[in-house]
């Protein structure tokens, strides 16, 4: 297989190889040869104090990213607490100590790409718009704001730069494609412009020629397949296992980012061991969380923000051993 292992470990296993402590990067060596406890202990009070200076001087985003657990993905945004893909509900998350936004990205009739989860307008404005029928100007004059109570009245369809523009330093953004690959240069630009930086950006995609393309002209930017799975009427969960693995290697994925229904160890394992990272969405209880992330995900993209990362918080405390 092409693929490095990428493992993840909690602060008693942690060592430098395999978990940044101070940016919460995976890396590729999840064994700690040979290490003495002395070295152990001398890794854990270097991370005391390290973390102890995030805690005490940094800002609220920065103090979210100091624990360990799965990533939080806020889906759409608070997509729970705001209207879902506009700026509000991307501020909010931040807010609630999101690690990770994710939004829906489609290309309008003149080439822009804005930020709407559906391919019209029907369910979230009191127009109907096509929207690569349509241009950023009609979309823009569109009121997205439908929320209980009127704090969101006027919102506005927002624009990928606008999107990319909320994201703080060490935070993500998981930019879902919901169109075709025709976005991608228009999108490689966008990206370039935002100055992000590349471990802050990933795409997610359900179309393959999409990720395949992507993964051609930035290889160097993370990319992961999304795989709906559904139980049929005997029991069967499809895709079947075999033709997910198939596709994430005939589009070069670097990960896959599956439906909760896709809750076998056996699988995700598999999936891992084969090299990939696993991901998981869109989950909003605790205990299912919980589940996930002793099977491995990577993230949890939820629509409940502030209740995920309580629960990975409290969990996941530092701890002398
Ligand atoms: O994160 C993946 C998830 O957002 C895919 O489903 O329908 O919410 O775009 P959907
Ligand atoms: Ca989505």
């Amino acid at each position: 297989m092409k693929k490095t292992i990428l493992t993840r470990t909690t602060i008693s296993k942690c060592s430098i190889d395999n978990h940044c402590l101070r940016c919460g990067k995976w890396a590729s060596n999840p064994g700690v040869p040979g290490i003495t406890l002395r070295a152990t202990l001398l890794v854990a009070v270097i991370f005391v104090v390290i973390s102890g200076d995030l805690w005490a001087e940094g800002s609220e985003i920065e103090k979210s990213s100091v624990d360990f657990g799965p990533l939080v993905i806020a889906h759409r945004g608070a997509s729970r607490d705001a209207p879902e893909n506009t700026i509000a509900a991307f501020r909010l998350a931040w807010k609630q100590h999101a690690d990770a936004i994710e939004g829906d990205f489609h290309l309008t009739k003149d080439g822009h790409i804005v930020c709407i989860h559906d391919k019209n307008t029907k369910r979230v404005a009191r127009e109907n718009l096509v929207v690569k029928e349509s241009t950023l100007k009609q979309l823009r004059a569109l009121d997205v704001g439908k929320h209980p109570g009127k704090a969101y009245k006027g919102s506005v369809i927002p624009t990928i730069a606008e999107v990319f523009s909320t994201v703080p330093e060490k935070k993500k953004i998981y930019i879902e494609v919901k169109c075709g690959a025709e976005i991608i240069e228009k999108l490689l630009s966008e990206i370039r412009k935002s100055g992000l930086k590349r471990e802050q950006i990933a795409l997610i995609s359900f179309n393959k020629e999409v990720i395949r393309k992507f993964k051609t002209k930035a290889p160097d930017l993370k990319a992961l397949l999304l795989v709906s799975f559904k139980r049929t009427k005997l029991g069967e969960i499809r895709p079947a296992q075999e033709t997910v693995m198939k596709d994430l290697a005939l589009c070069s994925a670097d990960g896959l980012s599956a439906s909760r229904q896709s809750n076998s160890k056996e699988f995700i394992k598999k999936v891992m061991t084969a090299g990939y990272e696993y991901h998981v969405w869109t989950v909003d209880d605790v205990k299912t969380a919980n589940r996930f992330k002793e099977l491995g995900a990577m993230s949890i993209t939820t629509n409940v923000v502030g209740l995920m990362k309580q629960n990975f918080t409290k969990q996941n405390r530092p701890q002398l051993q």
